[in-house]
């Protein structure tokens, strides 16, 4: 049958696609920019169909019943591994638990988790070319690999979506339905930056030479540094998410990944979020590479980059170097995502270095980010082992090999002054550190 024809046989409504779900399955879906919102939406109208059915998400973007109402205790239960702002509302009434993993490792670890299998994947492409292939566009992080061992694969067809290069593609052959969904994209419009981020932009700019390779995280800071940037040559991109950022910086010549090891020529990651400015410039275009996050995110394939530079931003630091991004006390936030990977490969790399940069306070200045002990229930995303440098607007505290009086040194002093003090005096209250260099 030619791909057109078997597109046309695959093709059915919305409705229809979710009715194949059965209870006691596990539905996996595709992840940020690349979520279904048509399949998505659709899921809580099949409620009272469907029971104990587990739902394995990550980043989620959009509001669905599924996730918010109340009613769908018994039908739907969440699993995830990145928590969006609807997850963060619905955390507190069970229906809904975090997955804690590395995001090289996601996908696999689903896979062999015990009778953990996923039953029918729900994703995202373009429409088929005249050769039945389709990209799966902005997101590449697990989805293919959920395809690959999804027993039913249901793709929700797109032509919005941007033709995206790498290891997108996918053959209709290798789909059993689509259904067609033509809705504007998903965005994340970048916040203009505090004069705390700019502070902070200008001094991981000084830690960034020409030639370097960057990864940029996910919030507010590592947007901030791009204009900090516009003076470095021929830096390259590894990393997990594509930003509007690097596309500004490659406009201005900046990002030319001439200098790259790996990938030369070309900017690689997993997943792109942001504007149509981003997707307009992720589309169809050579010189962006679409990886799976089990390549992206191997640390082992990070650190074979030279100069490798990861960006990541923090919640909380404590004096030791624990590093918390991803709750607020017991409140679950987000998720580690890739921020270990990315900064444990970093540091694999020669001459390479993992960032972790922070406003030094938080709630309008009423507490203090850096601080003597994690609050209860804190998760930690970098151990102290692991970590290496850390800034705020305060500056730059380079804590790798140091002990923890030197290193609680240094982070008090890039902590907010109105703090400094009370860091100090519990610090040593606590007997972390019983005795500072210059007494006390
Ligand atoms: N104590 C209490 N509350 C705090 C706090 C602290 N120490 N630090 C921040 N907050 C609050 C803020 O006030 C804000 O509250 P609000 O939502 O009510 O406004 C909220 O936490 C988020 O803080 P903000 O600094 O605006 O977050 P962000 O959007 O810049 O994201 C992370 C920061 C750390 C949450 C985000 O980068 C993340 O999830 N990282 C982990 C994963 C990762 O880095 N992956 C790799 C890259 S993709």
């Amino acid at each position: 049958m030619n791909p057109s024809d078997l597109y046309k046989k695959k093709l059915i409504t919305i409705p229809e696609a979710v009715g194949k779900l059965q209870s006691h399955q596990t539905l996996g879906l595709a992840m940020a920019a690349s979520e279904p919102p048509g399949l998505m939406a659709e899921l809580g109208k099949h409620k009272d169909r469907l029971d104990d059915v587990s739902v394995w998400i990550c980043l989620p973007l959009g509001s669905y019943d599924f996730v918010l109402d109340p009613e769908m205790e018994g039908h739907f239960f969440i699993e995830n591994w990145f928590y969006g702002n609807a997850d963060r509302k619905v955390h507190s009434q069970g229906r809904e638990s975090y997955i804690p993993n590395n995001l090289h490792q996601a996908a696999s670890c689903k896979l062999y988790a015990a009778n953990n299998k996923v039953n029918v994947f729900f994703g995202t492409a373009t429409p088929p070319d005249e050769r039945g292939f389709l990209s799966l566009s902005l997101g590449l992080v697990i989805e293919k690999q959920l395809i690959e061992m999804a027993d039913l694969v249901i793709l929700e067809i797109n032509e919005n979506l941007p033709w995206t290069l790498g290891d997108t593609q996918v053959h209709i052959s290798e789909v059993d339905y689509v259904v067609e969904n033509h809705a504007p994209l998903a965005q994340l419009p970048p916040t203009l930056p505090t004069d705390a981020e700019e502070a902070i932009g200008g001094y991981i700019a000084e830690l960034i030479e020409d030639g370097s390779t960057l990864q940029l995280g996910i919030g507010g800071i590592p947007n901030a540094i791009t204009p900090f940037l516009m003076k470095r040559k021929d830096l390259g991109i590894h990393t997990e998410m594509f930003t509007d950022g690097m596309v500004d910086l490659y406009n201005a010549g900046v990002i030319t990944n001439r200098r790259k090891t790996l990938w030369k020529g070309k900017m690689v990651g997993a997943f792109a979020l942001g504007t149509q400015k981003l997707y307009d410039f992720v589309n169809n275009n050579l010189g962006v590479e679409f990886q799976q996050g089990s390549v992206t995110n191997d640390p082992y394939v990070i650190g074979k980059n030279y100069r490798m530079i990861s960006i990541n931003t923090a919640l909380q630091v404590d004096v030791i170097g624990q590093v918390c991004s991803q709750s607020i006390g017991y409140r679950h936030f987000s998720g580690t995502g890739g921020q270990l990977d990315t900064h444990r490969g970093a540091q694999l790399s020669e001459n390479g270095r993992g960032i972790i940069a922070l406003r030094s306070t938080a709630k309008n200045g009423t507490v203090s980010t850096i601080v003597p002990i994690l609050s209860e229930g804190a998760e930690i995303t970098v151990p102290s082992q692991d970590v290496d440098t850390i800034v705020t607007e305060y500056g730059i505290a380079d804590l790798k090999g140091l002990n923890v009086r030197d290193r609680a040194e240094a982070l008090i002093r890039i902590s907010h002054p109105d703090f400094r003090d009370q860091i100090r005096e519990e610090t040593q209250r606590f007997g972390i550190v019983p005795r500072f260099k210059g007494g006390r």
